[in-house]
């Protein structure tokens, strides 16, 4: 997603921007530019398609000097990624420059209308009508030309906006994407998000809706619209500098995962203090005669948080008795979803920006629910127009694949089910017990996890191109394939260098099938192995015919209601040839034959799987906490073997904002 970022001060305004969008990178972009005011009082711009390191080498061949600057990373939306689409935009005369994130919806009837009065256009963006507005309104007073080119937009916005002919100013204005100001002393800046410019401040302002700044290198002048000043308080930013960065890590991602143990201490700490002591949870809102009355939760999400909204729903069925269901958000607005009285809506969120979800949140609002939102950036949009907000407290998630931030959803959601069990008196005194001694012991059990890693690994350098052996003796030559052995049946694979790309299935039942959507999405979205999460029950409905040696199935099979099906199932996989590896209990070695058909008897998890993945054991309901972790890791080390770009894969953008 589009990150933008802007300086004022006394410093290189490139050197500072570049630093910033390296910190967005995370986002997902797929070009970067700069415009600089140069000292002369000259406007210049640089911008390059593909990664920052392109744009930096053009900025070393030939640097530009000057303190007052923009910068921008674009994730394509309207027009192709080109030299042409990417920010910074400016104006016909070349004097002023824009920067923009999120979607401008009247851009074109603006551009035919500005067309029409001479202005011509250079890009396919929508954001380019701002620069040229900006300069039809523009009679020296830079503020006073983007309020009235603002009043002609609808759509969403951050801008960054400065201009050869208002020296020292840097304008900024919000409506619907992220925008922050940061306080330095001699300088100051924007950003898109507070990651960008922890290393140079842990002081902003977070700015709203329809909210503007005009800010120079010492001065911050907080207004609405129509000039009214605009008191805010000052956020302390309340994570280290360089929490944003690796931490010696070789990748974001593996860093968040190892973060993991320390931040379920941190989420839980202060809500679960001991396993006889009720669950306290500040921001939800809600009295408990409202918790009493709830007669329905609907959990909305996209991607990832979806995964943890589906657990949800398990769980407060389970524990809170309440009827619940999980909806992907844009789906839930699609089918215009009927709101029964007392429902409540559960919005869950890593950033808090996530259009879909946003809008789903809006319209079950206006048709009457209450939402409380389950976030993790504070004081993001979603989190402000939420009824209530419990924050998960992960720290900055980096990496696009989302790691910590799902452990927390996961954790924080069971703790608001266990919290409405309390309250509703719906699950015995040994359930709510079992369930809180075992969440107070997750930090150690996940550091248990994280101690297995090496197994993973060597799992992942098994599987991640499921070896030349496994393929020759399937008579496919993988440095030369050839032509494939058809009468075989296994060309169902794509080819990178000499590596073959196996493909995947992640079968899961009952709390832990999401659990599996999960584990698969993980491996898709960092490895580019197809893989699919599929319940295990309708395993036998179609995906049965895909087993064959070159797919591997991951099972989630501990303890639990459901793990004697589980069992059968790894059963019937391996009895077709198909590649197993088992997520089972610690100590799961004497499984009984209880629920095994076929007449089948296996003696444990592990007799029956090609390879093992061993968790501590916990109750069922907390279960899919610890199965996320090593499923994490075996993305990780999957993608890490095929050598992809696992903080930053192909396509993806960390932060949604658009539709
Ligand atoms: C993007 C990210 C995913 C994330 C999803 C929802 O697709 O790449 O990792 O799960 O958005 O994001 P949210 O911030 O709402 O949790």
């Amino acid at each position: 997603m589009c990150g933008i970022v802007g300086y004022v001060g006394k410093r290189q305004a490139t050197d500072i921007c570049i630093q910033s969008l390296h910190c967005m990178e995370y986002r997902g972009y797929d070009s970067a530019g700069v415009a600089v005011i140069t000292d002369s009082g000259e406007l210049v711009l640089r911008r390059a398609v593909g990664k920052l390191t392109n744009l930096e080498a053009d900025l070393a061949k030939e640097p530009v000097v000057g303190s007052l600057g923009l910068g921008h990373t674009r994730w394509a939306t309207h027009g192709k990624p080109s030299v042409a689409n990417s920010h910074p935009h400016l104006s016909c005369d070349g004097r002023i420059a824009v920067v923009h994130n999120g979607i401008i919806e009247n851009y074109q009837e603006l551009r035919a209308e500005l067309e029409a009065e001479g202005h011509v256009f250079k890009s396919q963006t929508d954001t380019e009508v701002m620069a040229h507005l900006v300069e039809k309104y523009f009679k020296g007073d830079l503020r006073a030309a983007v309020i009235e080119s603002v009043n002609r937009l609808r759509g969403a916005f951050a801008f960054g906006i400065i201009s050869a002919d208002a020296p020292g100013q840097l304008v900024a204005v919000r409506r619907r994407s992220p925008l922050v100001v940061g306080i330095g002393e001699g300088e100051n800046y924007i950003a898109s998000d507070m990651p960008a410019i922890r290393s140079e401040t842990d002081k902003v302002y977070v700015i709203d809706d329809d909210e503007m700044a005009l800010i120079t290198a010492d001065n911050i002048e907080l207004t609405d619209l129509d000039l009214k000043p605009i008191k805010k308080d000052v956020y302390l930013i309340p994570w280290p500098a360089d929490a944003a960065g690796k931490g010696g890590y070789d990748h974001f991602m593996l860093k968040e995962i190892h973060e993991q143990p320390d931040a379920i201490y941190a989420c839980l700490a202060g809500r679960l203090t001991a396993a006889d002591a009720p669950v306290k949870l500040e921001g939800l809102n809600l009295t408990v005669d409202e918790i009493k009355k709830i007669r329905k939760v609907v959990f909305t999400a996209c991607g990832t948080a979806y995964h943890s909204g589906l657990v949800g729903r398990f769980v407060m069925e389970k524990l809170a008795k309440i009827p619940s269901e999980a909806d992907l958000a844009p789906e839930l607005r699609s089918r215009d979803a009927i709101v029964l009285e007392d429902t409540l809506v559960i919005a869950v969120t890593q950033s808090g920006e996530t259009m879909d979800t946003l809008l789903a949140l809006r319209d079950m609002r206006a048709k009457g629910a209450k939402v409380v939102s389950v976030v993790n950036v504070v004081d993001s949009t979603i989190a402000r127009e939420s009824d209530g907000v419990v924050y998960i407290q992960a720290g900055p998630e980096i990496g696009v694949a989302s790691t910590k931030a799902y452990t927390l959803q996961l954790l924080t959601i069971e703790l608001i089910a266990l919290y409405f069990a309390e309250v509703r008196g719906t699950a015995t005194a040994e359930q709510l017990k079992a369930m809180k001694e075992s969440m107070l012991a997750l930090p150690d059990a996940a550091k248990t996890c994280l101690s297995r890693e090496d197994s993973i690994t060597a799992i992942a350098k098994k599987y991640h191109d499921l070896s030349r052996e496994t393929w020759a003796k399937h008579g496919v030559d993988i440095v030369d394939p050839g032509k494939p052995a058809a009468d075989k049946g296994y060309w169902s694979t794509t080819k990178r260098g000499d590596a073959m790309r196996p493909h995947s299935l992640y079968l899961g039942r009952g709390v832990n099938l999401p659990s599996a959507m999960e584990g698969a999405l993980k491996l898709k979205e960092i490895s580019y192995i197809h893989a699919e999460g599929y319940s295990a029950g309708e395993m036998k409905h179609g995906p049965i015919a895909l087993v064959e040696p070159a797919m591997f199935t991951v099972a989630i099979a501990v303890e639990g209601e459901v793990k004697d099906q589980m069992v059968a199932n790894i059963m019937e996989i391996k009895a077709r040839s198909g590649p197993v590896i088992a997520v089972a209990t610690d100590g799961d070695t004497g499984i009984e034959n209880t629920g095994v058909d076929k007449g089948a008897s296996p003696d444990d998890v592990a007799s029956q799987a090609n390879d093992m993945i061993w968790i501590p054991s916990c109750p069922e309901l907390v279960s899919p906490i610890l199965v996320g972790i090593p499923l994490q890791l075996l993305a990780y080390h999957m993608a890490k073997f095929r050598g992809e770009h696992i903080d930053q894969p192909r396509n993806l953008a960390k932060t949604v904002t658009v539709e």
